[in-house]
C-alpha cells in the first residue's frame, strides 16, 4: 500500500520526536523545521494531514493560524508539553483549528490512530467540496444544463466578431459573461473598457463616450479620448444599455454602422475598432414599443447575437456549488471554526427564490462566513430563517413536480445514491426512477468506494 503523505512542522529539526520511526513505516513524513518551509509544501503539494509541534513561547500565533489554515482541506493534530495548555490562546487554537491534540511525551500508538481518523476526516472533506474541473468555465461556476449551453454560446460568440445583446435579470452575470467572451476572443489582448450607460452624468455624456478636441469648450485645456476610442482593438461593453437617454442613441447608432467617431470640436472622423457587447436587465423589446422609449435601429444593431442569463433559481444544481465556491474564496474572512454549511442551511439555501441571483448569494455567504461562531452556517447566519424566507408562489403543477423532486431527492440521498435501493423504497420501478431522474435534471452520486 502507497504511504500517506503526512506534513510534520517542528523547530527542533526532523527527528526530534522519539519514535518516529514507527510513524516512518506507515507514514511518508515531509518535514519542515518553520512556517515558511510548511507553507510551501503545503501550497506545492496536497496534505490530508499535519503534525504541528507547538511550543509554549510561540510568539507568533496568527502566522501560525494562517499557515495551518492555508492548506483547506487538511486536518491538524497538535503535539505540546503539558504546560504550554495553560496558555489561553494555545488552547483557542487547538480548539479551533486542530483535529486532535498530545501532550508529550506522546503515546504512539494512539498517535498513530489519531493521525490516520484525521486523515480519514480531511478525505471525508475533500470528497464533498466540489473541485475545480466541476465548477465550470472561465471563473464563471456553475455545471447545470443551463449553465453548460451558456459556456457553450460564449464560445461560439467568442469565435465571431458581431455585436452581443446579454440580457438577464440584475447580478446573474453579465458583466462576467461579457468579459469572458472578450477574454476568449482574438480581442483578447486588447482593453474590455466598460461603460455604464445609466450612470453617466447627463451633460457629460457626448464627451465621455466620444472625448472631445483641445478647446471644443470652455474648460477644454487638453484634448481627451472618449470611451469608445479607448476600447479600440478590444471591446466595449455597454452595460444598461435600456438606460441610455433617447437622445444619445442616434451617436451610438452612428458609430455602430460607420466603424467611425467624432471627437466634440474635431473636424475628421476617427476610425475605431470595437467589438460591442450590451448589456441590459430591462425588456428592451417593450421599451422599442414604447415611444421614446429604445430606438428600434439601435435594438437591431446590438442585437445580433443574443445571450441570456438564466435566473439562480432555474438553476438548483447550481446553487450549493456556489455557495462552496464562495465560502472557499471569503476563508481569509472566515472565523476559524467555521467548517462549512449546515444541512438546515443548505435546506434554507435551495427553497430561497434568489431575487437578486448570485450576487445575493455572494453577499449572504460572506455575511454567514464572518458572522456564524459555530462550526456548521445555520439560515439564521444567511439571514435564511423559516419566517423570513419568502416562498415562491407556484401553480399546482409546479408544486408537484417540485414535491417528486424532492422525494427522489432524499430518497437517493437515503440510498447512497444506488438507484435499486431508493426505487423500492419510492415504490417505482428502476426504469422509472432513472426516467424522473433525467426528467428533474437530478445529479447524484453513486455510491463513493469508501474513504
Ligand atoms: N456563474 C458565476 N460564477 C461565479 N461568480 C459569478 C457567477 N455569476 C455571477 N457571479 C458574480 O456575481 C456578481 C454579479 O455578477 P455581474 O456583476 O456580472 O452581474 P450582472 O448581471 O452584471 O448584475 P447587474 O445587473 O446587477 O449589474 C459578480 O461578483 C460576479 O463575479
Ligand atoms: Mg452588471
Amino acid at each position: 500500500m502507497e504511504k500517506r503523505k503526512l506534513l510534520y512542522l517542528n523547530a527542533h529539526g526532523t527527528d526530534a520526536l522519539p519514535g518516529l520511526g514507527m510513524l516512518k513505516e506507515q507514514w511518508d513524513i515531509h518535514a519542515a523545521t518553520n512556517l515558511d518551509q510548511a507553507r510551501q509544501l503545503i501550497e506545492h503539494s496536497d496534505f490530508n494531514v499535519g503534525l504541528a509541534w507547538l511550543e509554549e513561547k510561540e510568539s507568533k500565533l496568527s502566522a501560525c493560524e494562517d499557515v495551518f489554515l492555508c492548506g483547506k482541506q487538511m486536518a491538524w493534530v497538535a503535539l505540546l508539553e503539558r504546560p504550554s495548555l495553560q496558555r489561553s490562546s494555545l488552547r483557542r487554537l487547538i480548539h479551533q483549528i486542530f483535529f486532535d491534540y498530545h501532550t508529550l511525551p506522546a503515546d504512539l500508538d494512539r498517535l498513530t490512530l489519531s493521525l490516520g481518523h484525521a486523515y480519514g476526516m480531511a478525505a471525508l472533506r475533500t470528497s464533498t467540496l466540489p473541485s475545480e474541473g466541476q465548477q465550470g468555465e472561465y471563473e464563471m461556476v456553475g455545471v447545470s444544463p443551463l449553465m453548460r449551453e451558456l459556456f457553450k454560446s460564449i464560445r461560439k460568440m467568442a469565435s465571431v466578431d458581431a455585436p452581443v445583446l446579454i440580457q438577464g435579470e440584475s447580478g446573474t452575470g453579465k458583466e462576467l459573461a461579457a468579459a469572458a467572451i472578450h477574454e476568449r476572443s482574438r480581442r483578447a489582448k486588447g482593453p474590455f473598457v466598460v461603460v455604464n450607460c445609466g450612470a453617466l452624468p447627463g451633460g457629460l455624456i457626448q464627451s465621455e463616450l466620444f472625448g472631445y478636441e483641445r478647446g471644443a469648450f470652455t474648460g477644454a485645456q487638453r484634448r481627451k479620448i472618449g470611451r469608445i476610442e479607448a476600447a479600440h482593438g478590444g471591446t466595449l461593453f455597454l452595460d444598461e444599455i435600456g438606460d441610455l437617454p433617447f437622445d444619445m442613441q442616434v451617436n451610438l447608432l452612428r458609430f455602430l454602422q460607420e466603424q467611425t467617431i467624432d471627437r466634440v470640436g474635431g473636424r475628421e472622423p476617427i476610425d475605431v475598432d470595437v467589438r460591442v457587447i450590451a448589456a441590459t436587465n430591462k425588456d428592451l423589446e417593450k421599451a422599442v414599443a414604447e415611444k421614446r422609449g429604445f430606438r428600434e435601429d439601435l435594438y437591431f444593431r446590438l442585437n445580433v447575437l443574443r445571450l441570456h442569463m438564466p435566473a439562480l433559481r432555474e438553476r438548483q444544481d447550481d446553487i450549493e456549488l456556489l455557495a462552496w465556491f464562495f465560502f472557499n474564496r471569503f476563508a481569509a474572512e472566515r472565523s476559524p471554526g467555521v467548517k462549512g454549511f449546515g444541512r438546515r442551511a443548505l435546506e434554507a439555501m435551495n427553497q430561497h427564490s434568489w431575487p437578486g441571483n448570485v450576487r445575493e448569494l455572494i453577499n449572504r455567504v460572506r455575511r454567514a462566513v464572518v458572522l456564524c461562531d459555530k462550526p456548521l452556517i445555520t439560515p439564521v447566519d444567511l439571514g435564511l430563517e423559516r419566517r423570513q424566507t419568502v416562498r415562491r408562489i407556484m401553480t399546482l403543477a409546479q408544486a408537484r413536480d417540485a414535491a417528486e423532486r424532492a422525494a427522489i431527492m432524499g430518497a437517493l440521498r437515503q440510498a447512497d445514491g444506488n438507484v435499486s435501493q431508493a426505487a423500492r423504497q419510492l415504490n417505482v420501478s428502476r426504469v422509472t426512477l432513472y426516467r424522473l431522474v433525467e426528467k428533474y435534471r437530478i445529479r447524484f452520486e453513486n455510491p463513493p468506494d469508501g474513504v
